[in-house]
């Protein structure tokens, strides 16, 4: 049998979207289930996380399930996939045998690598997850690496609970100052899931060098096509607010300068004034606000914003909960043959 994987929400129709998010809002009003009864994950943290680990920990125990977190290089030996590479320091492992092992344990394995610790181009994520997903036995499931496919399913479910039917919504995607360079996977999520759900998307950012990896944008033209809504870019901050009806905010790095940190932060400083504030929320249609969170207040948002009412990060950081135990149930039952209840 063809086992399936979580890696992108491009892996799955806009149907099977809508009918995780459904299974995800029947969870969140009936949290208990024995759908994982049995069942376990391994979870690999490469980087740094809070809601995503809490998250599903949290989830694979209300469904009856196990999770074994692990976090390679400090309490699980350091991964090499590369054949023939040398790490200084302690024995490291091939991902060919730590897929290949927690398969003989775990029923799913979930994987975070994205290069904020770790010197790995951006290339490098998608070959981290890929071989995983070549290796392991069991559906893996992308944790955040070039995207961030279970944040893109809790920011679904986020505006569909206060905005009902997303077609043709205004959605602003605008990139913010941060101090640090940070990767593009929630930016590039940003894009695939409003373009997915039929939303007329704009990119805003400070000048063409911070408009996201082609491949992305590809994909979100394409979503948009298919689904009824459009995509631009914009380097307007008053016309890309106007009139909105969502505002998501992410700081990324310019693909141009990735990894060249210091020519870009002369741009980078230059346009602290996308910070989401006030007077650019006055500019929506009762626009709401989200960020996938962890974020720096008064850097990328306002007090003033991340305090008001429109501000729906809370909810959408809740629905990573709901909507990962849709991810995982709906994985094990179509690894067992059971039927999902879900129509694939
Ligand atoms: N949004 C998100 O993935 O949060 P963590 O990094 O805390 O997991």
């Amino acid at each position: 049998m063809t086992v399936r994987h979580f890696l992108s929400t491009q892996d799955y129709s806009r149907a099977e979207i809508d009918a995780l998010l459904d299974q995800a809002a029947e969870f969140k009003r009936s949290p208990q289930g024995q759908q994982l009864a049995g069942k376990s994950i391994a979870l690999l943290f490469f980087n740094s996380s809070m809601r995503t680990r809490t998250s599903f920990e949290l989830g694979a125990f209300q469904l009856g399930g196990h999770a074994v977190v692990l976090s390679p290089g400090k309490d699980a030996w350091p991964i090499e996939f590369e054949v023939g590479a040398v790490m200084d320091g302690e024995t490291e492992e091939h991902i060919a045998e730590v897929a290949r092992v927690l398969s003989r344990y775990v029923d799913m394995i979930g994987v975070r690598a994205f290069p904020k610790f770790v010197d790995w181009s951006v290339d490098r994520q998608d070959k981290v997850l890929a071989a995983f997903a070549q290796y392991a036995t069991v559906p893996v499931i992308n944790l955040e690496t070039i995207t961030h496919p279970c944040q893109e399913l809790a920011h679904a479910l986020a505006l569909k609970e206060h905005l009902g039917d997303l077609q043709n919504r205004k959605y602003v995607l605008t990139w913010t100052y941060h101090p640090k360079p940070l990767n593009t996977a929630v930016a590039n999520s940003a894009l695939l899931i409003a373009t997915k759900m039929g939303m007329d998307v704009t990119l805003l950012c400070p000048t063409p060098e911070y408009v996201l990896d082609q491949r992305y944008m590809d994909f979100a033209e394409a979503n948009a096509r298919e689904n009824g809504g459009s995509l631009r870019v914009s380097h307007d901050i008053e016309s890309a607010y106007r009139d909105a009806h969502v505002v998501y905010a992410k700081s990324w790095g310019a693909i141009p300068y990735f990894g060249r940190w210091d020519e870009e932060k002369a741009i980078r400083d230059a346009h602290r004034h996308f910070i989401v504030d006030e007077a650019k929320m006055a500019l929506t249609d009762h626009g709401l606000f989200s960020h996938c969170l962890p974020l720096r207040r008064n850097i990328k948002a306002t007090d003033a914003v991340m305090d008001s009412p429109a501000c729906i990060a809370i909810d959408e950081a809740e629905n990573r909960l709901h909507v990962q135990k849709a991810v995982m149930a709906s994985l094990i039952s179509q690894s067992s043959g059971a039927p999902s209840g879900l129509g694939f």
